[in-house]
């Protein structure tokens, strides 16, 4: 069997979370499922609100025949009209149906935006720790991840973001609250991030596009404000989904948001709906489509991860653990106790304890721990947290 020489290297280079996966299936069969506690995945275990069934029952109960037809690539109007109106009262900005592309999940979002901008060799952006499918993304339409690093809270280092940005910038990737340092970047933060990038708007003569990321911004814990983007840059372009906050990331559903603030934007709008087309999705998910349109205002309990998060600080601080806590999103990024992340995480994994390591993520010396799981994952898996830490000398 061929394939291809890129194809095999990434297979190598991407597997961190997959290999977490497999391994866990491995444990579980010699162990037996309830005695390995698998914190490797960003698959949130809470079955979505209640209402989401009741919108999906009542599609079902009234059925339109017409409804599972083609639609236009963007989406339905009554969608996207209801998408800008939940942005219109969540943001200070002025969304129209126009501004919006349906998508599948946030993952789709990004792919059309960036085959929508990108010429081969442009660059994008990504600051570490980085949800790893950036790199992969980025590389599907010719484009060049450039990574920068960020400092020991997590925030990006903006010398090194200025630095970074040269002729071939054509993005920049952020991902507030983050994934896996459940970090939000502040308004200092923002604001300094975005006279860096105007600054180099007027040197280039053109748009350095934002992509904010944000399937997380509606975890967020303790009344923390996560301030918009959309706000300080004009070219920012929001790539969402429902998948976290409604927990229904096996239906794929999701959106593009262009700011009102781009400058003929007509044509990008032109550009994601083809891109969203010709990668195949052709248009996100028709039902998931209706279903979630009148609810965009539910979301699963927040609550609920905010006692894991809770819980798991309070018990990892206990053994000796450091981590910066989690502000929002669903996961927990400590110092791994060795140099070696993924050989502290083979450890934790010969105590049943599944989490990924930091080197996934761009950021060696960390892992990373998921915390929308069970509560038994989480209780069962602080013996093996203290084993692992205490036997380390
Ligand atoms: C930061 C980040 N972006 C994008 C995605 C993709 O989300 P979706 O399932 O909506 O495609 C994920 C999923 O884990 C994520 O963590």
């Amino acid at each position: 069997m061929t394939i291809s020489k890129k194809m095999t290297t990434f297979l190598e280079q991407g597997s961190w979370i997959r290999r977490m996966f497999e391994d866990g299936i491995e444990l579980k069969k010699k162990y037996g499922p309830d005695n390995v506690f698998d914190l490797s995945l960003g698959n949130p275990v809470f079955p979505p609100p209640e209402i989401l069934y009741d919108e999906m029952k009542s599609l079902i109960d009234n059925p339109d025949k017409s409804a599972h037809r083609y639609m236009p690539n963007a989406g339905l109007d009554m969608t996207r009209k209801k998408v800008a109106e939940f942005l219109n009262k969540t943001t200070n900005h002025d969304f129209q149906s126009r501004n919006i592309l349906m998508t599948s999940g946030a993952g789709g979002a990004l792919n059309v935006v960036l085959k929508s901008i990108l010429d081969p060799e442009d660059e994008v952006v990504i600051f570490t720790p980085f949800f790893p499918e950036y790199f992969f993304y980025t590389d599907n339409h010719s484009g060049i991840s450039k990574i920068v690093d960020s400092d020991d809270k997590f925030i990006p280092d903006l010398n090194s973001f200025d630095s970074a940005i040269n002729q071939r910038t054509k993005a920049v990737i952020i991902n507030s609250p983050n994934n896996p340092s459940g970090v939000i970047y502040d308004e200092k933060f923002l604001i300094e991030f975005s006279e860096i990038l105007k600054k180099h708007e007027n040197k280039l003569q053109r748009e350095i596009f934002v992509i904010s990321d944000e399937p997380y911004r509606r975890i967020v814990f303790d009344g923390i404000d996560c301030p918009n983007i959309l706000d300080f840059h004009d070219n920012t372009i929001v790539a969402s989904s429902f998948s976290k906050d409604l927990a229904i990331p096996g239906e794929r559903i999701g959106y593009v948001a262009l700011s009102p603030n781009i400058e003929n934007q007509n044509l990008l709008m032109d550009g994601v709906v083809f891109a969203n087309r010709v990668l195949g999705f052709v248009n996100a998910p028709a039902f998931m489509q209706r279903a979630i349109s009148n609810i965009l205002f539910s979301s699963v309990d927040i609550e609920e991860y905010l006692l894991r998060r809770n819980f798991l600080c309070d018990e990892l601080e206990k053994l000796g653990y450091e981590f910066v806590k989690p502000e929002g999103a669903f996961y927990l990024f400590p110092k791994s106790p060795i140099e070696d992340d993924v050989k502290f995480t083979e450890i934790l994994k010969k105590n049943k304890v599944l989490v990924v390591p930091g080197t996934g993520f761009g950021k060696k010396g960390y892992f990373r721990i998921s915390f929308c799981v069970d509560w038994d994952s989480i209780k069962g898996s602080i013996y093996g947290f203290k084993k692992a830490i205490d036997s380390i000398d």
